[in-house]
């Protein structure tokens, strides 16, 4: 079997217009425009690039951003003091702090101190409580961004994930805990693998859908691989290039060994990585409507030609 490879990039690229066309809508019907803003400290140039990418984008689907760039040894206090100002300014309807942060802030603080409303990253623990409980209604939650755009490619590739086992390599807060939580959703029977874990080829080997997220290149094997699962990587990994070439980014699947067995597989680049953007903006987007109690109306929601996630 040869893998059909799945293209992260015209998904995101659809959604961004289903996107644009809610952020139109909102203004013709309530006058309010979505506003997204990020925070960034110190000048880490990965984390700088994602930001400028993440206000370009929002200007792409018609939505204000703004940036903070602060210095690396900003006080949390002042830090604190920003959040709370954008807390309360009902122009913002979105706030997301870019992680990491340097190691004199506490993360935590930060993350809680940011309005759960406003948390499109859905970072706060609010939001991580709301995913993690099978009572709260999906419209009500925001969803951590990478996860929520796996699982749209998932929907893409799977009819009903119910009873698929599913593997998460990788526990991170941002990603492989709440992808964990979105599959159990979707009724999937769910393992987590992590640094500690043995045997991970067997564990891998009984896997429908694989999630890898542990930032380890090549790390997942094709050979491990059940024949035509769905394999989705998250890794995002810098690697030497060969002889005389630059650096490359690689995921944490071997992509050529694993597309001979997976029935379907993103590449890395142009697999996961384009849907998390994409996602924060429809949490922008989504955040904005509830902010602005249009969340229950039925003409705002049949205007949107649909409700990913
Ligand atoms: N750093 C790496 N990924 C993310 C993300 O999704 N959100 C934020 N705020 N920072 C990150």
């Amino acid at each position: 079997m040869v893998a059909r490879i799945i293209n992260g990039k015209q998904r995101a690229a659809s959604l961004r217009q289903e996107i644009a066309i809610g952020v139109e809508h909102l203004r013709a019907q309530r006058g309010i425009t979505p506003k997204l803003v990020a925070i960034l400290v110190g000048d880490d140039p990965a984390s700088a690039l994602y930001v400028r990418r993440k206000g370009e984008q929002a200007a792409s689907v018609g939505m204000h951003s703004e940036s903070h760039q602060l210095g690396s040894d900003i006080s949390q206090a002042r830090l604190l003091a920003l959040i709370e100002t954008l807390n309360r300014d009902e122009a913002v309807h979105g706030i997301l702090v870019q992680l990491p942060l340097p190691p004199h802030i506490d993360k935590a603080a930060v993350l809680r101190s940011i309005d759960p409303a406003k948390d499109i990253d859905g970072f706060h623990p609010v939001n991580v409580g709301m995913l993690a409980s099978d009572s709260e209604a999906a419209s009500d939650r925001i969803v951590p961004c990478t996860p929520m755009g796996c699982m749209m490619l998932l929907a893409d590739e799977i009819a009903s994930l119910e009873g698929l086992a599913a593997v998460v390599v990788g526990c991170s807060n941002i990603v492989g805990r709440p992808m964990a939580q979105l599959l159990l959703q979707a009724r999937c029977t769910v393992s987590i693998a992590h640094i500690h874990t043995r045997n991970l080829p067997d564990l891998i080997a009984r896997a429908d859908i694989l999630v890898s997220a542990a930032g380890a290149p090549g790390l997942i094997r094709g050979s491990w691989i059940k024949p035509g699962s769905v394999v989705i990587d998250v890794g995002i990994n810098r690697v030497p290039g060969e002889a005389g070439q630059g650096a490359r980014i690689v995921g944490d699947v071997c992509f050529e060994e694993a597309r001979m067995r997976a029935s379907a597989i993103t590449p890395v680049p142009g697999g996961v990585g384009p849907m998390t953007i994409a996602c924060l903006l429809e949490n922008t987007l989504r955040a904005a409507i509830a902010q602005t109690a249009l969340q229950g109306s039925a003409r705002f929601r049949s205007a949107r030609s649909s409700d990913p996630a």
